[in-house]
């Protein structure tokens, strides 16, 4: 049956019967009640929302990662635990079909509404991994850094579900349906919905979104093909191929304390400017910081702890992260920092230089922790993870 087939529901009998009193009320006040109103036609009804554009489930890779382009606004993260008897294989096969079906709109459990561009990425944590291979990329856990305030049941997990849409009202009703699917064989050990904020393009045909403390979050990365072949994607072996490494960071942002710093100092921070995202050394916010700019005085236009000089990849020594992070409110306002990369040395190198003079680091508490493998892209004929646990 399509929309126009459709009883009138019994909410927009309401909006017409109260648009009807409405008039009545306006009428009665006119001191002319014979002659109708000119409000008396009913108002148009709006137009639905466009519904964003599928994203392809199968292939090489997972969605959800570059695709789509732009991730979607809303963002849900599920992290659990497997039963200690629980053979992965079918368990992620399954997770697989029923991604499928949610996303393609076909699975009851979605409850009629529409799937959009809803995409679900699934990792497994080092525990996992390691029962397939303790070589494997993502069998090591991720290590303690400074400035954490880890709950044991926030750090670690051998499951992530993440879960992207332009729709929120997906995120839950999807998570429900695969943790449904999976039973009793996960036990779910912490969640986070994220947002992110209006995006504003960076370079041609790319944005990036703000984020809590007001800087665009996200222009630097491998956003080439041939950056995210080098950088982003595991090329091998066989099992991980197509596979990438995520990591998950919830950080709490002392928004107060840097909000009372005067702009130059909140952009001396980053490093770059707040309103344009352009580095302090100029040009456009697609530009490199130049880390050699001084000024006459001698002094670097990109100060010597801003966040861009110390977490820079070259100054590291590592490739680029893709980072797809989400800003937060709950439980306290700050970043779900989620990047993507096929060396997990690019994140732990990058962590531990910030860490010994970063000045964003003291504005930030982390308060979980995870890495996991993302698992290959799958089709018909090559179910989730049966590369690993086949
Ligand atoms: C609450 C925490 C954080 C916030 C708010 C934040 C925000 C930002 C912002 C605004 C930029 C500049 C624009 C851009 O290139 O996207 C940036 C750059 C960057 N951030 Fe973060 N970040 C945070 C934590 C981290 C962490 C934990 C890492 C990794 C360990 C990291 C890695 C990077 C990298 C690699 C760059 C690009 C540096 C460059 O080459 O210019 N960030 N971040």
């Amino acid at each position: 049956m399509n929309r126009a087939d459709q009883p009138p529901s019994r909410r927009a009998f309401l909006d017409i019967t109260g648009a009807t009193v409405a008039t009545g009320l306006l009428a009665g006040c006119s001191g002319d009640s014979a002659r109708p109103a000119p409000s008396a036609s009913p108002a148009p009804t709006p137009a639905p929302a466009p519904t964003p554009a599928p994203v392809p489930v199968t292939g090489r890779h997972q969605a959800g990662v570059i695709h789509p382009g732009t991730a979607q606004p809303h963002l849900l993260a599920v992290v659990a635990d497997l039963g200690a008897t629980v053979a992965p294989g079918p368990l992620l096969a399954e997770i697989g079909e029923a991604i499928r079906t949610l996303t393609a709109g076909s699975d009851p459990r979605l409850l009629g509404l529409p799937p959009g561009d809803l995409t679900v990425t699934i990792g497994v944590g080092p525990r996992l991994v390691r029962t397939a291979g303790t070589a494997l990329p993502g069998a090591v856990e991720l290590p303690r850094f400074s400035r954490e305030r880890i709950a044991p049941p926030a750090r670690g997990g051998d499951l992530l579900i993440q879960i992207c849409a332009g729709d929120a009202l997906l995120l839950p009703v999807a998570a429900a349906a695969l943790l449904e699917q999976a039973g009793d064989r996960v036990r779910e050990r912490w969640r986070q919905f994220g947002r992110r904020g209006s995006e504003v393009p960076v370079a041609e045909g790319r944005s990036a979104p703000r984020n809590l403390l007001g800087f665009i979050d996200g222009i630097v990365g491998p956003h080439t093909t041939a950056e995210q072949e080098r950088d982003l994607w595991l090329a091998g072996p066989p099992a991980v191929a197509g596979g990438t490494l995520a990591v998950l960071r919830r950080m709490e942002l002392d928004l107060t304390r840097f909000a009372a710093l005067p702009v130059a100092e909140q952009e001396a921070v980053f490093g770059r400017r707040r309103a344009s995202g352009v580095p302090l050394s100029g040009g456009s916010p697609a530009s490199a910081p130049g880390l050699g700019a001084k000024t006459p005085d001698g002094r670097y236009l990109v100060p010597v702890d801003a966040h861009v000089r110390r977490a820079n990849p070259t100054v590291v020594g590592v490739g680029h992260m893709l980072r797809r992070s989400y800003s937060i409110d709950h439980p306290a306002p700050g970043l779900l920092f989620i990047s993507f990369q096929n060396d997990l040395r690019t994140f732990t190198a990058t962590l531990s230089r910030m860490d010994s003079s970063d000045a964003l680091l003291a504005f930030t508490t982390t308060t979980a922790g995870a890495t996991f493998l993302i698992l290959p892209g799958y089709g018909p004929r090559r179910p989730l993870g049966s590369s690993l646990f086949g």
